[in-house]
């Protein structure tokens, strides 16, 4: 069976993995950056490269040892080549470069965009293309029909912040800190997602696009008057995104009778309140709801050795000339 080696550096999570053809995860690391980057409450790009130069190597030997394989035994190399933040996108792309190089085996250079893609296949099995897929990271807000390997047609995209993004804002805004997603869901668990009155950017429109700048600038108005606790508009502001995205959704799902299932994938799939909603939607549209484990939701390596492992079993492999992009639609 083939073995792929995945790296992944195009944000602030170092991470590899070693996965199989047939969807072992043999070994996955993960490290992350946030006691760096959270005296500046987001991430610094310069700091984020550097914290990618001093852990790559390290988790790519450990991940080499917890699946007691060789370099030599691995099939080919995936590494993110972008999009992303571009210096830490050539720290993983050069790695994944000279060990390809040094092994005498193919480089995969894999669109992060397509990672979070692909990724809900290597836990499911039986998910067939094509899907519609909700991605929703925090560069990112898309409804994509993903159609096969390299095939994605675009349904829809956000007109202004992604959903990450605006988690992230909230967060700082609300004096949560860094990383925003995961404090604003903690703070929600105790507030009242009704309390305070929200805007629902594009909700009724008949193009199933995003918007979440103007929900991000009314939580910022709401919290300035004063009248609010943090976990009311903590509740308050997930609600929002969800009623968004649940609405946005129901559009495309309407669009495509022919997909095999509905499916949420990014860092922001990880978010309960977002699962439980786009749950009932898919049974609404009588779709099986797919969602990866929340470990593989936020930014990993094994995402990018499956992305890899589906693109080098297609006969896609790379030049060791590739070069690293700061953005790459999908
Ligand atoms: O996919 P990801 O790890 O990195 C990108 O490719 O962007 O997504 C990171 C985004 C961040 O904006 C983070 O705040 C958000 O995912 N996120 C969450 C949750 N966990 C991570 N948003 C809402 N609820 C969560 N539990
Ligand atoms: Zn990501």
């Amino acid at each position: 069976m083939t073995l792929i080696l995945g790296l992944e550096s195009s944000c602030d999570e170092t991470a590899a993995a070693l996965v199989t053809g047939d969807r072992q995860i043999l070994a996955h690391r993960v490290a992350g950056q946030e006691a760096e980057h959270r005296p500046y409450g987001g991430v610094v790009p310069e700091i984020a490269a550097r914290a990618h130069v001093d852990r790559l190597a390290p988790l790519v030997e450990g991940v080499l040892a917890d699946a007691g394989v060789a370099l030599a035994d691995v099939d080919a190399i995936a590494a993110t080549a972008g999009p992303g933040l571009i210096g830490g996108v050539m720290v993983g792309l050069v790695t994944g470069k000279a060990l390809a190089h040094a092994a005498g085996k193919p480089l995969v250079a894999v669109n992060h965009l397509e990672g979070h893609a692909l990724s809900p296949r290597l836990t499911d099995p039986d998910l067939a293309f094509p899907y519609l897929l909700l991605l929703v990271s925090g560069g990112h807000c898309q409804l994509l029909l993903v159609e096969g390997v390299g095939a994605y047609r675009r349904l829809a995209t956000t007109i202004d912040d992604a959903a990450g993004e605006a988690f992230d804002k909230t967060a700082k805004l609300l004096g949560l800190g860094y990383p925003g997603g995961p404090a604003v869901e903690r703070a929600a668990t105790d507030g009242d997602p009704r309390a305070v009155p929200l805007p629902r950017p594009l909700v009724g429109s008949a193009e199933p696009h995003f918007s979440f700048a103007g929900l991000k600038s009314a939580v910022a108005r709401a919290a300035a008057s004063g009248a609010h606790s943090v976990a009311d508009l903590a509740a308050s502001f997930q609600q929002a995104v969800v009623d968004c995205l649940v609405d946005r959704s129901r559009i495309a799902l309407a669009a495509c009778p022919g997909a095999t299932a509905f499916v949420v994938a990014g860092g922001v799939a990880a978010n309960g309140a977002i699962r439980a909603a786009l749950t009932g939607l898919a049974h609404d549209y009588d779709k099986r709801f797919v969602a990866p484990p929340l470990w593989l939701c936020t930014d990993n390596g094994a995402m990018i050795a499956w992305a890899g492992a589906e693109r080098f079993a297609a006969g896609l492999t790379d030049p060791l000339d590739t070069a690293a992009r700061p953005r790459w639609p999908l």
